[in-house]
């Protein structure tokens, strides 16, 4: 892929990621705000930029093209300190990861590699350079582990949510990592003094969630069987609870996060958590359907009310070795310092993905 450098006087940004969910809409955002946008993808042996072909284009005879793509990969230190000195971004977001908690389990050493010493790469490429560039990283609520279950089993009552200075205990090699690359993140910001922040972001989705993640995989089998094209959809841990929110809004306050006088780390949370089957359940609504349910365990199934057709069946190997089981954020400081708050309820969100899914099934 080309690349070049345009002389201008509005900032530039670098995005590690910016073919996954949020790099793209980050990318769209900081194209509005008259940023000129690098990204970093990986070589693949098919096309992967499908999430920004329509903001990117490299071609050299188009005056307005702001969009400049580079091959590069989290794993290449010296790929990663041959953009800093070619691009010198003004902000750089390191979004770029393998991102799937359950693969995670499957390639845990790789998962280090990218999500925790990639972390250390761009840092490093940052000091080493002498680039003056801010940092952003993609921290996550995976930290914290079961910390509220465990916080909370003795009483109920107790139920308090996530924030900045909640202890993290991370249960899987995802989330293991991630602890590495947010350590190093304040460390890099304290003993170099470089403007780095965490952004410890609770789950968001978008019509452009990867179709694994439990979010999507719902919105598009509950738009097929409803279409007559899919007949049961198959899940693992259907109690599981998380703070889903929208993302564009979530990609909002990182940059949000990138713009202060001092650097500091943030919770974005919507401050709301629903379950995996609150997810099922508001999906079949949008078409008007109720579900119920029979069975425990992996023998749980659950049917449509209208026409008693079982379309819920568990699935053993969708459950984790460890699993996540309640996730519920608090963004007070993020509103207070960053003026950001969520704006899309569950049930909005939901109904986002699930149209999004019958248009895509319809234009198919
Ligand atoms: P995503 O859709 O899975 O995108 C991940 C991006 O990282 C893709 O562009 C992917 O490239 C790229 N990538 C993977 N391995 C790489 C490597 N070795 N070198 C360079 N790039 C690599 O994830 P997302 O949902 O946008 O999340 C963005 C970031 O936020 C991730 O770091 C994730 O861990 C973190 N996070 C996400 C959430 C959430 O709810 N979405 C919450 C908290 C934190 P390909 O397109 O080639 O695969
Ligand atoms: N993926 C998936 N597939 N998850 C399922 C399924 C299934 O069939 N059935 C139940 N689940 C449960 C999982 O066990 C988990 O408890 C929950 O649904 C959410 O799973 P995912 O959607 O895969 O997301 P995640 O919470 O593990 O991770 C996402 O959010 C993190 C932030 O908390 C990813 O985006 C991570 O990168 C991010 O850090």
């Amino acid at each position: 892929m080309t690349s070049k450098n345009n002389i201008s006087t509005s900032k530039t940004a670098l995005i590690s990621g910016i073919t996954g969910q949020d790099g793209s809409y980050l990318a769209e955002l900081l194209l509005g705000k008259g940023y000129i946008v690098h990204g970093i993808v990986r070589r693949s042996s098919s096309f992967n930029t499908g999430r920004i072909d329509h903001i990117y284009n490299n071609n050299p005879e188009l005056k307005d093209s702001r969009v400049f793509l580079h091959y590069g990969d989290l794993t290449d230190s010296s790929n990663l300190n041959r953009l800093m000195e070619k691009i010198q971004p003004d902000e750089i977001y390191n979004l770029g990861a393998q991102s799937h908690v359950q693969v995670s389990f499957e390639v845990p050493e790789y998962t280090a590699e990218v999500d925790a010493v990639g972390t250390l790469r761009f840092l490093d490429a940052i000091r080493e350079t002498g680039v003056k560039s801010r940092f952003y990283q993609a921290s996550t609520s995976e930290l914290y582990g079961n910390t509220l279950v465990r916080q909370n089993s003795h009483n109920a009552s107790l139920i308090k949510s996530l924030n900045e200075d909640t202890p993290f205990r991370p249960s899987s090699p995802y989330a293991i990592a991630k602890l590495y690359a947010y350590w190093i993140t304040i460390n890099y910001r304290e003993a170099y003094g470089l403007y780095a922040c965490n952004g410890i972001l609770f789950n968001h989705e978008s019509p452009r969630r990867g179709e694994t993640f439990v979010t999507r995989k719902i919105s598009i089998a509950v738009a097929r069987i409803m279409t007559g094209k899919q007949d049961v959809l198959h899940l693992g841990n259907l109690d599981a609870r998380r703070d889903w929110g929208y993302t564009p809004e979530f990609v909002d306050g990182m940059w949000r996060m990138m713009q202060l006088d001092e650097p500091d780390d943030f919770v974005l949370a919507t401050g709301e958590s629903h379950s995996v089957r609150e997810f099922i359940t508001e999906s079949f609504r949008f078409f008007g359907e109720e579900i119920y349910w029979e069975g425990s365990g992996i023998a749980e199934k659950g049917y449509l009310q209208s026409t008693k057709k079982m379309v819920i069946g568990i699935d053993k190997s969708y459950f984790r070795l460890t699993d996540v089981e309640f996730l519920l954020g608090d963004p007070s400081k993020a509103k207070e310092k960053l003026n950001w708050q969520p704006n899309t309820s569950f049930k909005e969100l939901v109904k986002i993905l699930v149209e999004a899914d019958l248009a895509l099934i319809k234009n198919s």
